[in-house]
């Protein structure tokens, strides 16, 4: 059988784990951005953010000859018999909803050029809906595609994994034929025992939201027992350990602290909010509102740990080191990141605020160039009235407190990701303070 030939249309986090995983598989790969120098870089071998495993298998792609990039829609067309829609679904500006810019242009441009028979296939997470009004749209523009759902699942830092090995399959289809493609797309985990799972387009685009949706809310759910737990002087950490042992809630995604972030969660539940709201059923997800507030309300705290350490000075003029600004270790990624959030607050209200992350630094610098940057750890609590550990890089969770302390103003810090083990920092001296704990 001839291998399939494979597009993927949009190369940021999602696109590219896909392309070069695909091609890991066996499969010829062709990516595709709008962007010459995105295209540039990954075809000479460079991913241009941080993402564990992944540009190690970029190179190999790029030298079994399999994968290639491209900035030409015709030629994608002519090349795919699967097209992989990965764009970006960002938040629109001034509003809850998803923007579909990308998309839209994506399919625009790509549609006039088919003319064999192909699957469009989206990965990228929409409101439900949209791939049927994509697939009438097809159905006049480009007579010869046909168009399917296929959200995917993977998460940032363990993108090559996830990709490789996703612990289920959802194809939405329309047809036996759209079904057999994606078959044969995803024969490697369906050989190992991933779950293959066939709905129609909508409920495979609400399959992806609801599950962010659930994620969301049980990372709330704790960080609202972490606020009881304050005003009761319980230990949130050693609750979340004991519900965790209940199999029907489990302990992972139950980690108290500064909440989510990132380009996904925070951006879906208020996407599938809207999108409720125009279906008519905004009571079935109003809750998703307090899931968000709840997760904003952990940043105020953070500040209010920080304000209550440094005494009665309050944080102007106090000068406070930051560990880690992105939304989560093991990755460089930014975008609505709870640490870079906290630390641009702290900063706003008059603090000498100095940010050091592993892999982040760059892009927080270029979002936020009025904070001071450092290039260690120690660097950025030299002189610091207040350390704020934002997120929970190893680094961080491994540091000596002992030598950190040598290196403060005053031993103050606040666990904002409950990373650290409180009896060895005390231990050394450091009055410490975390979110949901006495
Ligand atoms: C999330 C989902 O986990 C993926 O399944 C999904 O495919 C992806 O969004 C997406 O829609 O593309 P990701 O954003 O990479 O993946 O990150 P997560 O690992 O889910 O973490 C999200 C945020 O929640 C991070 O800020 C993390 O620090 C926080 N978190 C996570 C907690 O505060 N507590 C936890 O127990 C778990």
């Amino acid at each position: 059988m001839v291998p399939l030939r494979l597009t993927v249309l949009g190369t940021g986090y999602l696109g590219t784990a896909q392309a070069a995983c695909l091609a890991s598989l066996g499969f010829e790969v062709l990516g595709v951005d709008t962007d010459p120098r995105r295209v540039h870089a990954l075809g000479g071998g460079t991913v241009p953010f941080h993402e564990p495993g992944l540009e190690p298998l970029l190179q190999a792609g790029l030298r079994s000859g399999r994968l290639s990039f491209t900035t030409d829609y015709a030629q994608a067309a002519e090349f795919g018999d699967v097209h992989f829609v990965c764009v970006g679904t960002p938040q629109a500006a001034g509003s809850d909803r998803a923007d579909l810019t990308q998309l839209d242009n994506c399919l625009s441009t790509l549609a006039p050029f088919l003319d064999r028979r192909c699957l469009i296939t989206g990965k990228c997470t929409v409101p439900v809906g949209t791939a049927s009004r994509w697939a009438r749209r097809l159905a006049a523009l480009a007579p010869s595609a046909e168009l399917a759902w296929c959200p995917e699942f993977l998460r940032e830092g363990h993108a090559v994994d996830d990709t490789l090995r996703p612990d289920r399959v959802v194809a939405g289809v329309e047809s036996a034929w759209a079904e057999e493609m994606l078959r044969e797309v995803h024969a490697a985990p369906i050989e190992a025992g991933a779950p293959f799972l066939v709905t129609d387009l909508a409920t495979a685009e609400l399959v992806k939201v609801a599950a962010n949706a659930f994620l969301a809310t049980k990372i709330s759910f704790i960080n609202a027992m972490a606020e009881v737990c304050e005003a009761a002087h319980g230990d949130v950490m050693l609750l979340a350990e004991a519900l965790g042992h209940d199999p029907r809630i489990g302990p992972v995604g139950l980690r108290p602290g500064l909440g989510f972030g990132g380009g996904c969660l925070p951006k879906d539940i208020r996407a599938f909010m809207a999108r409720a709201d125009e279906l008519g059923v905004e009571q079935a997800l109003s809750f998703l509102r307090e899931v968000d507030a709840i997760n904003l309300r952990r940043r105020a705290r953070t500040v209010d740990l920080a304000r209550e350490l440094v005494g009665p000075g309050g944080l102007a003029g106090a000068r406070v080191g930051v560990l880690g600004v992105a939304f989560k270790p093991d990755s460089d990624d930014i975008r609505d990141s709870p640490a870079l959030d906290v630390a641009k607050t702290i900063h706003d209200l008059g603090a000498v605020v100095t940010v050091y992350d592993p892999v982040a630094v760059a892009r927080a610098r270029e979002a936020c160039p009025d904070l001071g940057y450092a290039e260690s750890a120690i660097e950025a609590v030299r002189g610091a009235d207040v350390v704020l550990l934002l997120t929970e890089w190893a680094e961080f969770r491994d540091a000596d407190p002992g030598l950190l302390g040598k290196v403060v103003a005053r031993q103050n810090i606040v666990d904002g990701r409950n990373a650290l083990d409180p009896g060895r920092w005390r231990a050394a001296s450091w009055h410490y303070r975390a979110l949901g704990r006495p």
